[in-house]
């Protein structure tokens, strides 16, 4: 019997990456991140990426790399901030398993993030308010997701723990 993805979706410091490894080593599935996907495929970094070729370009590679993971069974998937964006995205993760939306507050993000040099978008004057506008954009379609996780106070650990708590209450066998 396949066992149906998990996709963690959410903004930049939500902790997709953090929680999606650990969540996966808890279920013995696959962790695949998006972000390194597409830093594979292109052999330089996010950062490299935007700089040579610009945001317009990433948007593309990150559709390829999402289309690659069509059909994908036993994975948990960490996807990056803007990858929920586009309906062919959508599209693709809903086929596959079920969406997980890491929340918190555009006020929280920032302090998770805030010292963080890796991610272009937010080498901005204003980065904090940079976040809010971003997170107001993108969480239509973030709430869209099947399963809605409040993240904001609550540790890596227990964010996997009501996870799989949320998973057992699932049938997640052969969706
Ligand atoms: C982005 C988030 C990043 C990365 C890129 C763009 C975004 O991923 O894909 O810098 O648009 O929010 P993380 O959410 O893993 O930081």
């Amino acid at each position: 019997m396949s066992q149906r993805c998990v996709v963690l979706i959410g903004m930049m410091g939500a902790g997709k990456s953090g929680v999606g490894r650990a969540l996966a080593e808890t279920l013995g599935y696959e962790f695949v991140d998006t972000d390194k996907l597409i830093e594979k495929n292109a052999g330089k970094k996010i950062r490299r990426i935007f700089e040579d070729e610009g945001e317009a370009r990433f948007r593309e590679l990150e559709k390829e790399a999402v289309a690659s993971l069509k059909g994908s069974t036993g994975k948990v998937i960490a996807t990056g901030g803007g990858a929920f964006q586009a309906q062919e995205n959508r599209v693709v993760f809903n086929s596959i398993g079920l969406t997980v939306y890491l929340k918190a507050s555009a006020r929280e993000l920032y302090a998770r993030i805030k010292n963080d040099t890796s991610r272009p978008l937010i080498h901005t004057a204003d980065p904090k308010a940079e976040i809010a506008r971003l997170l107001a954009e993108r969480e239509h379609n973030y709430e869209s997701a099947v399963v809605v996780v409040d993240t904001e106070d609550l540790s890596v650990e227990e964010v996997v723990d009501h996870l799989i708590d949320e998973l057992a209450r699932r049938t997640l066998g052969d969706g």
